[in-house]
């Protein structure tokens, strides 16, 4: 619309005249407000913008392919993907508490990211000066009221704090004034596929924080392809009055893996195998959620599909505890 065109050719000309003939670096996460910030940047300055999108190996079933597909592949934006995975698997090898396994990701992602953005400074001939962040307004509020904050910590979050001080670059963060629905409309405006821009929060942690307890790579291999099963039939399953997709009217779903065996039994014989755990919850601020009624229908061929398609997996449990006391992600 109108108001939007406007907002994105003002947008444009403000990042264009801040960076003047400077370079750009932005960490690539995939999630909705890196893509953005990523799409608005190059629109305005092209190959001036170079993204870096660290795959810590603990991302969704193609995801990595897809957000290479989408940047690179049809907006021609300069993305170096730096596969991490050996090492951030090797680091989390014996590793169970949940709050060791966020500091390690959250260290390591921030240590991957810095000899990148190094390289990068060294080896272009332009002068590399800004660090881009998809950082939107609630972001700023938050951070903000730093007095306001818990005396408890509940998770310690997964965010890039400090880093333009510690690469010698400063902060170029378009998005800063909008809400995550204007965030939304922007990234239509510039062309990313509406899934992508309505896609549910997914947390920086990734699947790390999804595998209970130790994380390994045969875990996270089921886990995938189990999530895709549940979100697939998400987006089919349609409400019969609305005519919307479960996946749009839950605010967040996904796949929980579980490290214990239970038996089953499939033809004539005996399985033990894992167990995974759906969830799905409806919330207006992530502060508190309840658990999604999902149709049966939808839960049972999910849990057929899982069981039958997933070799490995043999039981499917659905999550029915709202936030508080539980909380929406299991760590
Ligand atoms: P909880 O589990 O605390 O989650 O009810 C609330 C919301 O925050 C997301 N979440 C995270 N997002 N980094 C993120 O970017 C994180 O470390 C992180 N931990 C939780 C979670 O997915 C939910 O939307």
């Amino acid at each position: 619309d109108w108001v939007m065109r406007d907002h994105v050719a003002e947008a444009v000309e403000a990042i264009r005249k801040q960076v003047g003939d400077e370079e750009v670096i932005l960490g690539l996460s995939g999630g909705v407000d890196s893509s953005v910030a990523a799409a608005l940047i190059h629109r305005a300055i092209g190959d001036q913008l170079t993204c870096v999108f660290v795959d810590h190996g603990l991302l969704r079933l193609n995801e990595g392919d897809m957000v290479m597909d989408m940047f690179a592949g049809k907006l021609h934006a300069k993305v170096i993907r730096v596969d991490a995975a050996d090492l951030f698997l090797g680091k989390l090898a014996g590793v169970s508490e949940p709050e060791a396994k966020r500091k390690i990701i959250g260290g390591l992602f921030v240590d991957v990211f810095k000899a990148e953005a190094a390289r990068i400074k060294q080896t272009h001939s332009r002068h590399v000066a800004w660090l881009a962040q998809g950082t939107i307004y609630p972001d700023v509020i938050e951070s903000g009221g730093a007095k306001s904050k818990k005396a408890v910590t509940i998770k310690s979050h997964h965010n890039v704090g400090g880093l333009p001080e510690q690469l010698g670059l400063k902060l170029l963060e378009p998005l800063r004034d909008l809400f995550k629905d204007e965030v939304r409309e922007l990234g239509v405006a510039l062309g990313l596929p509406p899934e992508m821009v309505y896609r549910h929060p997914f947390p920086g942690p990734g699947l790390g924080v999804r595998i209970l307890g130790e994380v390994k790579r045969e875990y996270a291999e089921l886990l995938r392809r189990a999530d895709d099963i549940f979100i697939q039939e998400l987006r089919n399953f349609r409400d019969e009055h609305t005519g919307k997709s479960w996946y749009d009217l839950t605010s967040q779903a996904f796949t929980v893996f579980l490290p214990v065996k239970s038996v089953g039994v499939m033809g004539d014989g005996r399985t033990y195998d894992y167990v995974v755990a759906l969830r799905a919850v409806q919330t207006s601020d992530f502060m508190t959620a309840d658990w999604a009624e999902l149709p049966y229908a939808l839960l049972k061929k999910v849990s057929s599909r899982i069981i039958n398609e997933v070799r490995g997996i043999n039981r499917v449990t659905y999550d029915v505890s709202s936030k508080p006391p539980a909380t929406i992600e299991w760590e």
